[in-house]
Order: C-alpha cells, then sequence, then structure tokens
C-alpha cells in the first residue's frame, strides 16, 4: 500500500482511516478475573505454533462428538483445509439436546420484541427442543429437505430465525440466511447461486415502531431467482403475530404456505438429530467482495462449532449462568457465531432484541439490560456512536451491570472506547475489541479478557492459537512495533476458517492466499498465509490495530457492502454512463458510500431526478442499508489516458483531504469542478475524533 502512490487509481478505507495515538491500557477488577474462564497464563504457549494443529483439540473437546476424529488438521491439499477429519457430530444436538438432562427449565432465548409494550419471551431449552423437532420435522417431510440440501432463509430478528437454523442443522441441510434488510432482488441472486429450492421467510416485523412487509420480498426474490434459471417451489413464511398476516402481498396458492398452519401436523414430532462428518457444510454466507458478485462463505460443521463454542468461552467468557445479549443481527456472522452457535452450545442464555438500539429512545438497551439483568453486552461502534450521539447520560439512569463488553465490526475510537467504558460498562466491564470476518467463522484478533490489559482502539494480539503477521506489499514482515501498516495475514490455518467460496473454488485460492503465497505447489500450510483484506499496524506490544478494508469493500455502519455492486446497481439506471462508488468516514456509521455519476451524452434530466434512480436502483437491489450518503452528478469522472476512473482523487475529494498531483491525467481540469461542486455542499470531520488527533494514511510512513 505504502509504495503505490500516484500511480494508484483506487483508494480503500484503510487509507481514509484516521491513526490515532497509542493509548494507555486499561485492566480488569478483580473481580472479574476472579470469576473468568480463561486465567490460565500458560494459555499462550498452548496455543503456539509448536503445539499445532493438536492445540485445538482442547476446543473440539468442548463439543459431543457421535464419533471421535482420527485426524485434527489434514493439509494435503492446502489451502482446502480439513479439520478434525473421521468425526461426526450434530450442531442442534450439541446446542440443545445435551443441555436438557441438567438444564431443560432454563432460558436458551429470550425474545424482546421492539414494541416495549409486548413483554419479553422466554424458551426454554426444552421448548427449543420442541419447537425445533417439530420445524424439522416439517422441513423434512413436507418440505422434502435432506441432508446437503440448501435452503435460503430471508427473516428478522425474531426467534423463528435460530429456531429455523438450528432445525436445518438437525437434518443436515445447508442453511443460507440472507440479512433481513437485503432486497428481494439480493436475497433471489443468493438463493440462484446457492441452489436453494426453498425459501423460509416471516411475513413482517417491527422497526423503529412501524410495520415492515418482509415477504412482499419474497415474491422479488422468487422472480429473480427464476430469471437466473432457480426454481422455488415452496416459499414458507412464519408469522410475527399470532392470527395475523403483517404482509399485504397474496400468498401464492400452490407455493406459499404459513409455518404454524403446517406446523399442526407435525405436532410432538421428534427427529433425531442426523450425525453428518465434521467436514460438512454447515451453512453457507453471502458476503461482499471485490468484484460485484457476492461470495457464498462455505463453513464446516465440525471446526466451526469448535472454534466459536472456545472463543464464546474464553473471549466472551461465557458461562452456562450467564444472561448473554449481542445487538448484532442473526442475518450476519456476528450473529451466526455468536448469537446462536456459540452461547447455545455452551448452554447459555442468548438475548434477541427485534428492533433498533435507539427504539423508541436511546435508553432502550440499558432498560433492557437492567430488566432482564444482562451481564454481557455485544455490539459494533455504530450503535455505540449511536446511543453517545442521542443519550451521553443514559446509561447512568439504569441499573444494569456488565461484567464483559463487546466491540466488534468496524474500528472504534478511543474516545467512543472510552464513553463505552466509563458510562456503559461503569469502569466496571472488560471490553473486547474482537477483530475477525465473515470467512474466520470467529475471532481472530482480541485481548484475552481476564489476561491481557485492554488498549483503546487496538483489538489485540491473535486469539488463543491464531498467529498474525502484518506484511508489506511486497511480502516483507513488518514486525511488532514497525510503525508502518501493512497488510494482515494469518500464519496458519485454524478450525474456524472457511472451507471455500461456494461453487467458486478458484476464487477462494486467488481472494484470499495468492498474494502471499509464494509457492502454489507447495503442500505445507506454513507457505499459505491467510489474507484478510484489511490494513493494520502492528504494535511493539504485539497488538493489532485494524485501519480497515485494503480492497473495494466499505464497511458502512457494520454492514459489509462491495463498491463494485453498488456500481452495478447505478449503471441500471438507462441516464448514467459511469458510475463511482468511494468510501467516506461518518462520525456515526463510520463509513458510507458515496456516489459518483456521469450521465450519457445528451441526456438532460433534472439531476435531481438522476439522485432519486440512482438511490431506488441501490435500495432494490441491494437494499436500504446501502443508500448512498450523496449521489454526485458530474459531466465527467476525473480518468487516467487510459480512460480509466480514478476513485482515488474522487475519494480525496469526499473525504476532504488532498487530491496530490493531478497533471497525469487526461482531464484535470474536472476535479477542480467536483472539489467545489462537494466542498460546497459538505462540511466534515472524521468519526468520533478532534481534528487534532487525526494523521493520516501515509503521514506516519
Ligand atoms: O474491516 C474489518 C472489519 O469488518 C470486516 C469484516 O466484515 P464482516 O465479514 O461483515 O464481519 C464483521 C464482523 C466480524 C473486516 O475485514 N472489522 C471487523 N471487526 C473489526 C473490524 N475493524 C476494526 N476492528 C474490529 N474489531
Amino acid at each position: 500500500m505504502a509504495d503505490t502512490k500516484n500511480e494508484m487509481l483506487e483508494t480503500s478505507e484503510a487509507q481514509i482511516a484516521a491513526h490515532w495515538k497509542e493509548e494507555e491500557y486499561y485492566y480488569p477488577t478483580a473481580k472479574f478475573i476472579s470469576q473468568a474462564n480463561l486465567v490460565d497464563h500458560d494459555v499462550d504457549k498452548r496455543f503456539s505454533l509448536e503445539n499445532f494443529p493438536e492445540n485445538f483439540k482442547e476446543y473440539a473437546d468442548l463439543l459431543d462428538w457421535y464419533k471421535y476424529w482420527h485426524t485434527t488438521l489434514d493439509t494435503s491439499n492446502p489451502p482446502f483445509w480439513r479439520w478434525f477429519v473421521g468425526g461426526q457430530l450434530n450442531v442442534s444436538y450439541n446446542c440443545i439436546d445435551r443441555h436438557l438432562p441438567k438444564n431443560k427449565g432454563k432460558a436458551a432465548i429470550i425474545f424482546v420484541p421492539e414494541l416495549e409494550n409486548d413483554p419479553p419471551l422466554a424458551i426454554t431449552y426444552q421448548e427449543l427442543y420442541v419447537r425445533v423437532n417439530e420445524t424439522a420435522a416439517l422441513l423434512r417431510e413436507f418440505a422434502g429437505l435432506k441432508k446437503g440440501d440448501r435452503v435460503t432463509i430471508h427473516m428478522p430478528m425474531v426467534p423463528e430465525l435460530p429456531i429455523t437454523m438450528l432445525a436445518c442443522a438437525r437434518l443436515g441441510v445447508i442453511h443460507s440466511v440472507v440479512f433481513g434488510g437485503f432486497s428481494g432482488m439480493a436475497c433471489g441472486d443468493r438463493i440462484a447461486d446457492s441452489g436453494s429450492r426453498v425459501l423460509i421467510t416471516m411475513d413482517g416485523y417491527y422497526r423503529n415502531g412501524q410495520v415492515q412487509d418482509q415477504k412482499e420480498k419474497a415474491d422479488i426474490a422468487v422472480a429473480q431467482a427464476k430469471g437466473l434459471g432457480a426454481e422455488v417451489d415452496k416459499v414458507l413464511v412464519w408469522r410475527r403475530r399470532q392470527g395475523k398476516n403483517l404482509s399485504v402481498t397474496p400468498m401464492l396458492k400452490g407455493r406459499d404456505y404459513f409455518m404454524d398452519e403446517i406446523l399442526k401436523d407435525y405436532k410432538g414430532k421428534r427427529v433425531a438429530p442426523v450425525p453428518v462428518a465434521a467436514e460438512d457444510p454447515l451453512f453457507l454466507m453471502y458476503t461482499s467482495g471485490t468484484t460485484g458478485k457476492p461470495k457464498g462463505i462455505q463453513h464446516s460443521t465440525g471446526g466451526y462449532l469448535a472454534y466459536v463454542t472456545g472463543t464464546a468461552k474464553y473471549i466472551l467468557d461465557i458461562h452456562p449462568e450467564d444472561i448473554y445479549w449481542c445487538m448484532a443481527d442473526i442475518g450476519w456472522i456476528t450473529g451466526h457465531s455468536y448469537i446462536v452457535y456459540g452461547p447455545l452450545a455452551l448452554g447459555t442464555t442468548s438475548l434477541i432484541y427485534e428492533g433498533v438500539p435507539t427504539y423508541p429512545d436511546a435508553g432502550r438497551p440499558w432498560r433492557v439490560a437492567e430488566q432482564l439483568d444482562v451481564n454481557i453486552f455485544h455490539t459494533a461502534p455504530t450503535a455505540i456512536r449511536q446511543l453517545r450521539k442521542l443519550g451521553p447520560e443514559e446509561p447512568r439512569k439504569y441499573n444494569h451491570h456488565f461484567k464483559l463488553m463487546v466491540t466488534v465490526g468496524e474500528p472504534i475510537e478511543p474516545n467512543v472506547w472510552r464513553w463505552y467504558y466509563d458510562e456503559v460498562g461503569k469502569k466496571e466491564a472488560v471490553i473486547v475489541d474482537t477483530w475477525w470476518q465473515t470467512e474466520n467463522g470467529g475471532f481472530l484478533c482480541s485481548t484475552k479478557p481476564a489476561l491481557n490489559p485492554m488498549k483503546p482502539g487496538s483489538a489485540g494480539p491473535g486469539v488463543p492459537g491464531i498467529h498474525p503477521v502484518v506484511y508489506d506489499e511486497k511480502g516483507n514482515e513488518l514486525p511488532p512495533g514497525a510503525e508502518r501498516a501493512g497488510n494482515v495475514c494469518i500464519r496458519n490455518p485454524w478450525p474456524g476458517i472457511m472451507q471455500t467460496i461456494w461453487g467458486e473454488p478458484e476464487r477462494y485460492v486467488q481472494t484470499y492466499y495468492a498474494k502471499y503465497c509464494k509457492n502454489q505447489q507447495s503442500k505445507d500450510w506454513k507457505d499459505w498465509p491467510y489474507f484478510a483484506g484489511d490494513g493494520a499496524l502492528y504494535a511493539g506490544d504485539g497488538y493489532i490495530r485494524i485501519l480497515g478494508r485494503v480492497d473495494d469493500v466499505i464497511n458502512v455502519a457494520g454492514h459489509r457492502l462491495g463498491t463494485k455492486e453498488l456500481e452495478s446497481a447505478c449503471l441500471t439506471v438507462p441516464e448514467v454512463a459511469e458510475a463511482a462508488v468511494v468510501p467516506v468516514i461518518d462520525p456515526i456509521k463510520g463509513r458510507v458510500p458515496e456516489v459518483y455519476i456521469a450521465l450519457k451524452p445528451g441526456v438532460t434530466t433534472d439531476p435531481k431526478e438522476i439522485q432519486k434512480k440512482v438511490i431506488s436502483a441501490i435500495e432494490n437491489i441491494i437494499g436500504k442499508m446501502a443508500r448512498p450518503s450523496h449521489v454526485w452528478v458530474s459531466e465527467d469522472m476525473p480518468k487516467t489516458r487510459s480512460g480509466k476512473i480514478m476513485r482515488r482523487v474522487l475519494t480525496a475529494v469526499s473525504n476532504n483531504m488532498p487530491v496530490g498531483d493531478v497533471t497525469t491525467l487526461a482531464n484535470p481540469e474536472i476535479v477542480e469542478h467536483i472539489k467545489i461542486m462537494v466542498q460546497s455542499q459538505t462540511k466534515r470531520t472524521p468519526a468520533g475524533e478532534t481534528p487534532d488527533d487525526i494523521k493520516r494514511f501515509g503521514q506516519n510512513e
């Protein structure tokens, strides 16, 4: 990154990152340490590379296996790693059945509806067992699903979502949960790619106090999938409120079925968990990459569950008696790993909240925490910034007490971290800043809560068994203390790592391994570092600070979006000739996408009309969360002489940074035009920081 300066066309998130100064350490309290799961100072030795891969047996031993594995890690075909080979297990058994003898009456899930007058609903492990069995029976007998089939699930944050996932897992059916906020078209693309015949959705749900129609997206999704050659023969519709239909869309006879009506036929049915191989896929999760086509990240059963269970125990410090609340959406990887699978495998109580954190006001999360005595709280910087902005004093009004709090998904500014620590955590809670990705299954870098001090703004060292390394563009190692940013990689495989990209093994190798693999013929795993796609600084104390993506991905309020996907959506507007999407620093959302449009020659449409069309194209093709903060309509784009759009220049303009030398452009004069247009209409300070604290990428190199 450092040596690609003026010739660089693109600018990534990492390059607009604020470089805040190194912070002082904060230490966990004695009270926290006295109860923590991981207090053994030898853990790093146990999980050293010398003991790799057998060290991960410790995580797999947290699970119940029908058949124990014979090979901990098979690396014979890099980078297609195979963990716990020969082992057989069932995820639904591990998350439910095995807890029944001692804990059947304990809450597995507490559902908190968004409307505050609707009471929370606790679902015991026994009730979860009954509901998952009945749902599994329906999926097997009514929908005809069996091991290895794929099912797309497009649902909001309700208990029926994990119930459906666990029912799939009980049968060995591979689920592909699409975040409920994605549009019908985005869902349809994912249905087609995964080859799902069945779509499971819900009529509607509540968000910001309003009913949202979810089922209407199913019709669009099915039509979109059909256009791509994939036939959906059943749409199964859960109902948010008994006896009501929150969707205005008619049910299509012979295709659409209300789950509650069909479930009557499966009352009391039990389905024996299907033993699956450790290497059988548990789920697909689509995520954005550098091309317009999302990647179906394929996760295993045994390695994945072992890894999320181990990290939930040691990093989240989950004990069975805790009340644990992660505010992420189950439609993203954080929700899969750390709302559903990790916490339930450990037999704890996992809280599911339907709505937005600030509804009806910014005191809501703290009221929920107080009322239900939540003691572990997990959220993202965007939510923390928003809650701080709208209710800086709110946490003081409530008598909640967290022992541990998590931040995930984006870099957190030190002053935001301190508010979280002082006000939300009341200086009692440990904070873990966990860095990882959809592809990783579970945490990669974080402090170990009872063993490492916290440092605001830094994720921390690799978690047990994860050995990070930072390389420059040429593949030279930037050791701890190097003071230059580079690309963070992981030296070794780990059980939670994806297996492949669904149907695209070559893309998997190219995206994650080709960059730093010196010899693709090598059978030695040491030659295959995993390339994460994030820029990072490696501090002298071994803590990693993540700067953001180094590719065409933007994390908007923790939602991962590909700029190419956004650009393709813009190009569906007939008047648009060219589109470029760039990341812009935002005080609440961390980053937001900004769109630049050049119109086709002769188009005289009012730019305001074009802006509306572009926004609605993005919302329809991707989803409302991808809505850009601005659409700039310009007569041309800054281009190289060979005609490539210089996104770097646009990013600089949008972020109020120096544009650098533009004299070599084919059309340098356009830069000034664009600058005047943008700067006259915007005024920005970067996320959570005062201008004095800010040092830009490149300035410290
Ligand atoms: O850029 C990093 C950022 O989120 C990206 C992964 O996004 P996704 O696959 O959607 O998973 C998000 C939740 C695990 C990463 O490439 N990211 C994630 N966690 C952090 C982070 N950036 C800074 N600090 C973090 N703790």
